[in-house]
Parts: C-alpha cells; sequence; structure tokens
C-alpha cells in the first residue's frame, strides 16, 4: 500500500521533470551589425520583441568616419570579398539556439561584417533568422548569402527586410511568429 503511493507520487513527477527536460526555452541572440545605426535600431526591436540577447558584430579595426574614405574601403572590401577581422565579444555565439541575424544590404548582399561572423562561428544546427536593411534595393541575395555561408544552419528564408531602420508592430508580430515556427 505504501509503494502504491510512493508510486503515484512519484511517477508523474518523473513524468512532468521528463517534459521540462525535453522541451527547454530557446536560448535567442539578436546578432547584427550596424555601420551607420538602422539596422541596430530594427535590432532593439527584435530584442524587445523576442527578449533575446543583444550581440553587436563589431570590427577590429573602425571603418574610417569620412564617408568618402569608407566608402572607398568598403567598396574595394565587396570587391575582393575580403573579411575584416573581428572585435572580440564575451559572448559565444554558439551557445544559442535560434539566432537573429542582422546586416545593411550592401551592393545586394550581406555585409563583410557579417561575412566574417558566419566565417568565425559553427552554427550548425542553429535556426538563424535574417534581417536586413537597405536604402530602397531590397534585400537582394542577402538571405541567399546566409544559407551559402552557413551551410549547417537553419535559415529561416521569411526573413526581415526593411527600408531604413524604422520599426513597427508588424515587426514584433513577425519576431513572435518566427520565433513560433522555430520551435
Ligand atoms: C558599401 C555600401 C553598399 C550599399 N549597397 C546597398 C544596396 O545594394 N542596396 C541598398 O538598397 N542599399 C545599399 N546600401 C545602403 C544601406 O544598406 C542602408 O543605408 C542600410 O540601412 C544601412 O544600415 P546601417 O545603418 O545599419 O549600416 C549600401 C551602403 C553601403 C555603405
Amino acid at each position: 500500500m505504501k509503494f502504491t503511493k510512493i508510486l503515484l507520487l512519484v511517477v508523474p513527477m518523473t513524468v512532468c521533470g521528463y517534459v521540462y527536460a525535453e522541451v527547454p526555452t530557446p536560448k535567442i541572440l539578436v546578432a547584427y551589425y550596424s555601420l551607420t545605426g538602422k539596422t541596430e535600431n530594427v535590432a532593439k526591436a527584435i530584442a524587445d520583441a523576442s527578449g533575446g540577447q543583444m550581440y553587436k558584430i563589431q570590427v577590429a579595426k573602425d571603418y574610417p568616419s569620412d564617408t568618402k574614405e569608407r566608402r572607398a574601403i568598403l567598396e574595394q572590401e565587396i570587391e575582393q570579398n575580403y573579411l575584416p577581422p573581428l572585435a572580440t565579444n564575451s559572448i559565444n555565439p554558439e551557445n544559442y539556439d535560434i539566432i537573429f541575424l542582422g546586416s545593411p544590404v550592401w551592393a545586394n548582399h550581406i555585409s563583410q561584417p557579417v561575412k566574417s561572423f558566419l566565417a568565425k562561428y559553427n552554427l550548425d544546427g542553429k535556426t538563424v533568422i535574417p534581417f536586413v536593411t537597405h536604402s530602397g534595393g531590397g534585400k537582394g541575395q542577402s538571405f541567399k548569402d546566409i544559407t551559402t555561408l552557413c551551410t549547417g544552419c537553419v535559415v529561416d528564408m521569411d526573413g526581415w527586410s526593411n527600408w531604413g531602420g524604422g520599426t513597427s508592430k508588424k515587426l514584433t508580430r513577425w519576431v513572435q511568429n518566427q520565433i513560433k515556427t522555430a520551435e
């Protein structure tokens, strides 16, 4: 009799424990590169809507502030597909399950620092949800770039593409929907 009572208590607890162990809350990272702040603004809204950890992708050697000089360097880096070394960051993206990955569109592609990010970390098995900002040309090849540069990632091709750095309720709904789909 005593044994049966114990079983009645222990079995459901074990089952519950098992259920919890099988469905952990996904760890969400909002990683982004932003040269002039627009992608950063969208990244902040995504972090607010998702509860994710912000991760600023930064180049080890900052680009010049003079826009003409900077543009020339960027165009050369794009042309040569140069991957600029990144500054160190105490957060390891490999410890996250879902990664919102943000970039400005550069010459129809994701930015060189985001390419560096994808080359630096092993994100195999992670769900990567792209978001980009542009100045009217649209997302271009940017989402496809991520599938090419991270063949082991599960890339959500229903990414977010924004003209400029504005945010909206639609963006919040998109964030919540993409997380549900990824889980
Ligand atoms: C080198 C370079 C290339 C760019 N190429 C494009 C492009 O192909 N299409 C486009 O719509 N905007 C292009 N832009 C504009 C940026 O994508 C746009 O201003 C973006 O929102 C900037 O984001 P950020 O403020 O986070 O850097 C380019 C900007 C730079 C600096």
